[in-house]
């Protein structure tokens, strides 16, 4: 599947993540266009730095890049944590910059296992039963936080950023489960056949994150 002949590709997460990886992938000299932005178009061609880039939605971007349909991957490590995918984790971006959380409403009062929505169901289970503690998890796909609000679920695991969106809905942050932020991840056979161009691209990468904390 991976040729040396093709551009490298690069699978990327739609979304909060983007803006901010886009910026560093500018800063590290690679010349994305002005319109990669406001492009509706999920695959985008950059002949001029010999790459491709494919939009994906953040949790799907580790699929794309096992499977060898993307070379190389910009994802949060909430997710990397959660899709356990078969992918080498190259570079902490050092960017989009959150937590892993536990949180609910301040004055619920346990009377049985506690109900725990999240759309980490791995993460989540496996840290209950690392702190002996039994739950009940149940999947959901967005707005969390709404789920202890109409008594859905007595908790959530959920990613917090500014905080505003429990604050705005009553919730409070009880326990952080992990820190969070964006990784470059390769596909294992792509890391092999093109190793001279993802290290020159880790190189440049990091000597932007580095920088930036000179
Ligand atoms: C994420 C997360 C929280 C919110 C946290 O949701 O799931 O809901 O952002 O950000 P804050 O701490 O800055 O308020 P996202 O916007 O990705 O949408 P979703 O709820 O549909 O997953």
């Amino acid at each position: 599947m991976q040729t040396r002949n093709r551009p490298l590709m690069i699978a990327m997460p739609k979304g909060r993540i983007f803006e901010e990886a886009v910026a560093l992938l500018r800063k590290a000299g690679y010349p994305l266009p002005p319109e990669f932005e406001e492009s509706r178009k999920l695959v985008i061609d950059v002949p001029e730095a010999d790459m491709s880039f494919i939009l994906a939605k953040p949790t799907d971007v580790p699929t794309y890049v096992e499977y060898g349909v993307a070379d190389l991957g910009v994802v949060g490590k909430d997710v990397l944590l959660e899709e356990e995918r078969d992918v080498y984790e190259l570079l902490d971006l050092q960017i989009s910059y959150c937590r892993l959380c536990i949180a609910g409403l301040p004055d619920w009062k346990p009377t049985r296992s506690p109900r725990v929505a999240t759309k980490y169901p791995n993460v989540a289970s496996a840290y209950f039963r690392q702190q002996g503690q039994q739950v009940e998890v149940i999947k959901l796909n967005g707005s969390i936080e709404l789920a202890p609000i109409v008594g859905l679920a007595d908790r959530i695991v959920d990613i917090v950023s500014t905080g505003q969106t429990l604050l705005e809905n009553g919730l409070v942050e009880l326990e952080t489960i992990t820190q969070v932020s964006s990784r470059l991840i390769a596909n294992q056979v792509s890391y092999r056949m093109r190793r001279e161009e993802i290290q020159s691209m880790i190189k440049r990468l990091k000597a932007v994150v580095e920088g930036k904390h000179d």
